[in-house]
């Protein structure tokens, strides 16, 4: 009997390990990369440790040797390539790092199939980004919009993209780019806008922070349910011939309008003032009476040091073609709902912290509110 065995680059993050859940469920035997870190930070795959067809190895995208030795050991069906330095605004200031890892790793992936001579058995799956459209061309974004790269993480992932193409027609190797538009989750990095909302939204009804300081937030997304986008991944693999997907929900949001709906989920109604650098979110009202405190307070604020060099602003993506080849459907969970179950996740978060984690929490919150951690 055949078996399906997945490799996945970037098994710790969001992605891999919504991912891993997904194809243990069909039966895969998974095998993940993780790297040497000074603390374990496993947090998003320790319920999936000890399970037995889940497998960690180490590896880092920076190593080539370690990739070959892992992809002849595992001899994959399939690899998942989600290892990134994801971070945009990280990418301007380690930017040839990120070039290492989001461009050249591809490559070393690609390589280390072929160097094992899997290349006519082993699908790869890359995860391309909407970041690709950068100073958009033309809204809403298909697989057929040029595109226009506008920061080092999206010039980098340019080269994964291109690559990818490259090894399917050079070599006729099955594999494929999902241009996948932001999706979030219970499960985001807490830098992210998105997760960096809803904690703050959590904590700061809960007492424990005073203000969120925030960037853009004019800017637009289409943000959709991470674990709804995993299958999209897989179903991108499924297919009957190697081709480019677009990932999206076709809807659109401002970070303001995201923010909004967070501090509702919260238990507080904002009003927006000023403009610009000078906007702030006040609170309106409030349904918890030991709240009425906050009444009046400007709980957001607009910091510099959350502007980025370059910024892409007007993210839309069009589904059309994920939804007529691969059936898939984008609608699964709307935007009101994944907004809704990230606030009711951090609030029982933020409640349940014990007093050690606080600590740490309580400093990372600062550390956000200053500006020192992106
Ligand atoms: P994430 O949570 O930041 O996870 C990134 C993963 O990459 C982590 O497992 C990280 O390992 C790993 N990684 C980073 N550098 C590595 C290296 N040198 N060697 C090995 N592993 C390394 O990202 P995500 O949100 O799950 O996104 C998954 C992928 O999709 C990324 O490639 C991202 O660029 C892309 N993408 C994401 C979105 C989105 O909205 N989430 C949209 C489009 C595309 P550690 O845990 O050890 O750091
Ligand atoms: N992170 C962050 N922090 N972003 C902010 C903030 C803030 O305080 N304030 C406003 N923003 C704006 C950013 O300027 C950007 O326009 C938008 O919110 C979204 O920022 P992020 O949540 O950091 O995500 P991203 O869109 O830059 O990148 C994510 O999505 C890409 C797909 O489009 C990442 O997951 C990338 O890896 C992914 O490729």
């Amino acid at each position: 009997m055949n078996r399906n065995i997945a490799l996945i680059t970037g098994v710790t993050g969001q992605d891999g390990s919504y991912l891993s859940e997904f194809l243990l469920s069909k039966g895969y035997e998974v095998h993940g990369i993780i790297r040497r870190s000074s603390v374990d930070y496993r947090e998003r795959i320790a319920h999936l440790e000890g399970t037995p067809n889940f497998h960690l190895h180490y590896a880092d995208m920076s190593d080539s040797m370690s990739l070959v030795k892992l992809v002849g050991k595992v001899q994959p069906t399939e690899i998942y390539n989600l290892a990134a330095q994801s971070h945009v605004q990280v990418s301007f200031d380690a930017p040839e790092f990120t070039a290492d890892v989001d461009a050249v790793g591809v490559l070393r992936i690609l390589e280390a199939v072929r160097t094992n001579h899997l290349e006519n058995s082993c699908k790869i799956y890359q995860a391309s980004t909407s970041e690709l459209y950068g100073k958009v061309e033309e809204v809403p974004q298909n697989e057929n919009t040029p595109f226009h790269p506008y920061s080092p993480y999206a010039v980098a992932k340019l080269y994964g993209y291109w690559i990818i193409k490259e090894y399917r027609e050079a070599y006729n190797m099955f594999c494929c780019s999902g241009i996948l538009f932001n999706h979030e989750s219970e499960r985001r990095g807490e830098t992210f806008v998105t997760r960096k909302i809803t904690l703050a939204a959590a904590r700061i009804s809960q007492g424990k922070q005073e203000c969120l300081y925030l960037g853009n937030l004019d800017s637009l997304r289409d943000w959709g349910y991470a674990k709804d986008y995993v299958e999209c991944m897989w179903l991108i693999l499924q297919h009957d011939k190697p081709e480019d997907f677009v990932i999206a929900t076709g809807v659109q949001h401002t970070v303001r309008e995201f923010a909004t709906l967070a501090f509702h989920h919260a238990g507080i109604e904002l009003r927006w003032e000023g403009e610009g650098i000078n906007e702030k979110g006040i609170v309106a009202s409030v349904a918890d009476e030991a709240n009425a405190h906050l009444v009046g307070k400007t709980v957001v604020a607009v910091s510099e040091d959350f502007y980025r060099p370059t910024d892409v602003v007007n993210l839309w993506g069009d589904p059309t073609k994920a939804k007529a080849k691969l059936g898939w459907n984008p609608q699964t969970t709307s935007f009101e709902q994944l907004v809704e179950l990230m606030v009711a996740h951090d609030m029982k978060k933020v409640a349940a912290d014990t007093a050690a984690s606080e600590i740490r929490k309580t400093n990372l919150a600062e550390y956000l509110e200053k500006g020192i951690v992106k």
